[in-house]
């Protein structure tokens, strides 16, 4: 008796002090009342710039309400850096005191509050402290003091000084959503084996050096594309969702406090040259990443707007603008619902001098010396599969960059954007350098949609560009002064676990009996994707299958998945929609998609039933290195890391405010 209520009691203590942190989150950052952003445990880059916002919370209702919703706004705030003593922040940064502000806003503290549509109630007192840097590496504490006796700590590390640039340029290669299981299945798909020995090998495994970072977010596990995107680009973590700032709980979704990016570092100290590509919209939050300060990764117009202006809302940082933007997403462009304030970005593009390039042939032929904008669709470019394999698929489409009633003609892939963006970056960064961003979108936006050979076609696309940015680095001369980091913003739990006779599937009529088309083990065979087969040509060169439709194809699968039929083989008609909601039921209620896949067994779902997708996991990605400061690569490490390895590489980690953007060369 006695040992039960004591198991009860245990059970009940465990799930109240777990409230906070699961599901739903007050603001994922601030356990307690009391809030600073950045909070605990963050790192700094010597000089780089951020805001501090200190907020105290008074919940109104639910489990935590407290001093009857009235927030202390006569909190204090000192920092101190080790062994010295604290100092207000007005006084340790040489500013004035900002201005208090108060707001409210409310969340659900689990699923049952939600369904019963009673969120918490909480009003808010803050002070945000704006552009300030920490110059000298060591361990900082800063305390908030409130509600005459709490008090809320956050260590902060500013990292060893950097100011010497080892490399002049750095290309950083971002294969969205890519895993290590996504590089073996590539491989196989493209590399001929003989007797379990690889006859080629993909550009990847020929990097020298192989580290693995975690690519989790600040505040949950799995991460997204925004805040993992903006963990490599600005050495902080932030909320699913958020850019280049620490998410705050004050509903202007730009108002939260910012860190400074690599972009925005590289062009104030060292004035080089940079640019992003992408074959997802540019306004996606990878490529946006580089130059966005939001919370919401869905302000697609307004953040391009910061791509070219720079933020125009707050004093921060220029970057100057791209010196390279090649990608899709024409609507953020087009004048209209699309482009912030309605207005054409293509002409805003062309006024500040840039070459506007809207398709390959244009791409190819615009100057190396001046600014480039190339967007060469609406939306996402085509994948490979279907701009190489199935182009009649691209006729489908309503996709004209200009926005006129057709599918867009005369597309690049990745590997022109790539080889063009370095001779334009090449040129405009001369003795400076140039920083460039590639990214390979669609292996993430594939896998979401279960469609495995889309994505395993853009990955071997992205390995392709590798290669060639290689040989094109070598042709140009700068290969030794160039780092070249390939890896991913996080991944999907896709694996291969055998091989599937489509012949067979297709000829049986119970699911179960489908099943048995499955090969494991020693039934799986050898890859039948680099056999050509007679009669068919698919003219696509070495580094890529010879066959994308062999009898026996490669069975693999996600461990997060919606309702959906499987079959294995590759869908001809263009991308893959596994799951679809049913007249009569639920707009958000995603069953089996009845057309597509017709002749394989249904997969039921493990996600919840408004998820029409497959959604991110929590692995570990690669990361491949090759060029100055290789080694410092090797091991595993968190994402932010890869921030400061590069940083430090390109001498970003100053002592001093460092202002003399144009003087650094190389
Ligand atoms: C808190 O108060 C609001 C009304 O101000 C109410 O709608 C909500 O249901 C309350 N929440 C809880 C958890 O009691
Ligand atoms: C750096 O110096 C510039 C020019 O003096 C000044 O405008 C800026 O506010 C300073 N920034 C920081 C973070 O101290
Ligand atoms: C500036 O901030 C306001 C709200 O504070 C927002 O509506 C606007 O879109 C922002 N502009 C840009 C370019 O981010
Ligand atoms: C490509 O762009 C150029 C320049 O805008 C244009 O003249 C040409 O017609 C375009 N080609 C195609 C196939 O759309
Ligand atoms: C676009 O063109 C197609 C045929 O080419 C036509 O069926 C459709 O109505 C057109 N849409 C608009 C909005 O003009
Ligand atoms: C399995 O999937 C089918 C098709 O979408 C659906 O009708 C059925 O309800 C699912 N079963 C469960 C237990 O979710
Ligand atoms: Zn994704």
């Amino acid at each position: 008796m006695v040992s039960t209520l004591g198991l009860v009691a245990a059970c009940l203590a465990a799930s109240l002090s777990t409230v906070s942190g699961q599901t739903f989150q007050r603001l994922g950052t601030c356990p307690t009342l009391g809030c600073i952003l950045p909070p605990d445990q963050q790192d700094f880059l010597p000089g780089q710039q951020f805001d501090i916002r200190f907020e105290v919370h008074a919940p109104k209702n639910g489990s935590e309400a407290f001093n009857n919703g009235v927030p202390d706004d006569k909190f204090t705030a000192t920092i101190a850096k080790e062994g010295a003593q604290p100092k207000s922040l007005a006084d340790f940064f040489k500013v004035s005191d900002p201005a208090l502000e108060k707001w409210t806003f409310s969340w659900y503290e689990d699923l049952f509050a939600q369904d019963a549509k009673t969120p918490s109630i909480v009003n808010v007192a803050s002070k945000i402290y704006r552009r300030v840097a920490l110059y000298e590496p060591g361990t900082y504490t800063v305390t908030l003091n409130y509600y005459s006796g709490k008090t809320t700590t956050a260590t902060w590390t500013v990292r060893p000084l950097a100011t010497k640039k080892k490399a002049k340029n750095v290309i950083f290669f971002i294969g969205d959503g890519m895993t290590t299981n996504m590089i073996t299945a590539a491989r196989l798909l493209a590399h001929k084996m003989v007797n379990g020995r690889y006859q080629s090998l993909l550009q990847l495994d020929k990097f020298p050096v192989i580290g693995h970072q975690m690519s989790h977010s600040i505040d949950s596990f799995i991460t997204d594309s925004a805040n993992s995107a903006s963990a490599l680009y600005s050495g902080h973590k932030s909320t699913v969702n958020a850019m280049g700032v620490y998410a705050d709980s004050s509903p202007d979704l730009y108002d939260d406090p910012k860190v400074e990016t690599i972009v925005e570092l590289l062009s104030r100290i060292w004035g080089s040259a940079w640019g992003a590509v992408s074959t997802a919209f540019i306004a996606d939050a990878t490529p946006i990443a580089l130059t966005a300060h939001t919370r919401s990764r869905y302000q697609y117009g307004p953040l391009i707007d910061q791509a070219l202006n720079g933020l125009t809302n707050y004093t921060w940082t220029q970057h100057g603008g791209p010196d390279v933007y090649f990608g899709g997403g024409a609507e953020q462009f087009l004048p209209g619902s699309g482009s912030y304030k309605g207005k054409d970005y293509f002409a805003e593009f062309a006024k500040k001098g840039y070459s506007v390039s809207l398709n390959k042939t244009a791409l190819a032929a615009a100057s190396n010396s001046e600014r480039a904008l190339g967007i060469f669709c609406k939306s996402n470019l085509p994948v490979w599969l279907d701009r190489n394999i199935f182009p009649e698929n691209l006729a489908k489409l309503t996709n004209d960059p200009s926005g006129k009633n057709a599918s867009a003609a005369d597309l690049p892939g990745l590997k022109e954007m790539t080889l063009k963006a370095i001779d334009v970056l090449n040129t405009r960064g001369g003795k400076k350098g140039f920083f460039l961003m590639s990214e390979a979108a669609s292996i993430d936006k594939q896998m979401h949609t279960l469609d495995y050979d889309r994505a395993l076609g853009d990955l071997l696309e992205l390995d392709d560009t590798v290669r060639a940015t290689v040989e094109k680095l070598k042709s140009l001369g700068i290969l030794d002064e160039t780092l070249i980091v390939v890896s991913a913003d996080h991944g999907h739990g896709f694996d291969v676990f055998g091989s599937a006779d489509t012949k067979y599937m297709a000829a049986q009529e119970d699911d179960r009996k489908k099943r048995q088309a499955v090969g494991v083990y020693q039934m799986s065979g050898l890859s039948q994707y680099t056999v050509a087969q007679p009669g068919i040509s698919y003219n696509t060169g070495p580094n890529f299958p010879l066959n994308w439709d062999p009898r026996y194809v490669l069975a693999g699968g996600m461990g997060a998945n919606p309702d959906h039929r499987e079959a294995y083989c590759v869908e001809k008609t263009g991308p893959r929609t596994p799951a679809a909601t049913i007249a009569g039921r639920g707009s958000s209620d995603f069953y089996v998609n009845a057309k597509d896949k017709p002749k394989g067994f249904v997969v039921n779902g493990t996600l919840p039933v408004d998820e029409a997708q497959g959604v991110h996991s929590l692995t570990d990605v690669p990361v491949f290195a090759m060029g100055p400061c290789q080694e410092i690569f090797g091991g595993t490490y968190n994402n932010i890391d890869v921030f400061y390895k590069i940083a430090t590489c390109l001498g970003l980690g100053h002592g001093t405010n460092k202002t003399d953007c144009g003087k650094g060369g190389w």
